[in-house]
């Protein structure tokens, strides 16, 4: 099954167009998507997860046109990290988690229940965040705050989980962790994570589906070991460079001037 399908989406924005954005993204499984910065890919995923609306096309979303979905109703099963992070009030780390019930609570009650305390308590535990958990967002390390932010993704309780370049400002040992995360949260909640990421490396080793666009279109898409090739690299990014996978995983070593 498809957890999302988009049907021919196009968006035109100024000076540049996502063109018939035809996708079947895998249930149950990590996709990402790669592509040249300015290529379209936070648009897609914007178009995805309804923040903006596209020109023309439909998405389907768990086999249901995701406008048909009612506000809160979405929210319960789709949920996106976006890639900016937009300064935050101040919050606690506890009351940024807590957010991530806000679908889940009736519009009379003001309190939390027991249920929301506990999955706001796991997803601490399962992020490692409950020792910050009465710090302010903005004292955090990068690390950590990505890790809070997805915590409040998790509380949420979506089957679905959409993250903008999660990664992004990290230092290699926090990427790792990131990554090593996602897929132990994906494995435990059997979860749909789709992801954008720079790190084409990364993105090979910790994937089950990718999709390269550029320019506004999907230029390959398909399982990371067939699609991570030298004529890959040469179309979506216009470089030269030789692929070696060393114990499973890929390393992409550039043909530089410097010899
Ligand atoms: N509302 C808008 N108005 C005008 N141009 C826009 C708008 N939204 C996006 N764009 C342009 O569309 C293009 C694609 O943007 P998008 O953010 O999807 O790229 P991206 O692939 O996520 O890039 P990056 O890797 O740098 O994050 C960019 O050139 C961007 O400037
Ligand atoms: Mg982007």
């Amino acid at each position: 099954m498809n957890a999302i399908q988009t049907d021919e989406i196009t968006l035109k924005v100024e000076n540049f167009q996502l063109a018939n954005i035809s996708l079947s993204i895998p249930s149950r499984k990590t996709t990402s998507i790669v592509g040249p910065n300015g290529s379209g890919k936070s648009t897609l995923l914007k178009i995805i997860s309804r923040l903006i609306t596209a020109n023309n096309g439909s998405v389907y979303v768990l086999n249901k046109n995701s406008r048909l979905y009612k506000s809160k109703e979405f929210a319960q099963i789709i949920t996106m990290l976006p890639q900016s992070k937009d300064t935050l009030p101040n919050l606690t780390i506890k009351e940024l988690i807590s957010f991530g019930r806000s679908p889940h609570k009736s519009f009379l009650a003001s309190r939390f229940t027991k249920e929301d305390e506990m999955i706001i308590e796991e997803a601490m535990e399962m992020t490692n965040t409950t020792k910050h958990k009465d710090r302010l967002f903005f004292s955090l390390s990068g690390g950590e705050q990505q890790k809070a932010r997805i915590a409040m993704a998790l509380a949420q309780k979506t089957n679905i989980l959409l993250l903008d370049e999660p990664t992004t400002y990290l230092d290699i040992a926090h990427q790792l962790e990131v990554m090593e995360l996602l897929t132990y949260i994906k494995a435990h909640y059997d979860l749909t994570i789709i992801m954008v990421l720079h790190d084409l490396q990364q993105a090979a080793f910790y994937s089950d589906y990718m999709i390269a666009v550029k320019k506004g279109e999907i230029v390959e898409k398909g399982s990371p070991k067939n699609l991570l090739t030298t004529s890959f690299l040469r179309e979506v990014y216009e470089i030269d460079a030789k692929i070696l996978f060393e114990d499973g995983y890929p390393l992409i070593i550039p043909n530089t001037r410097r010899k």
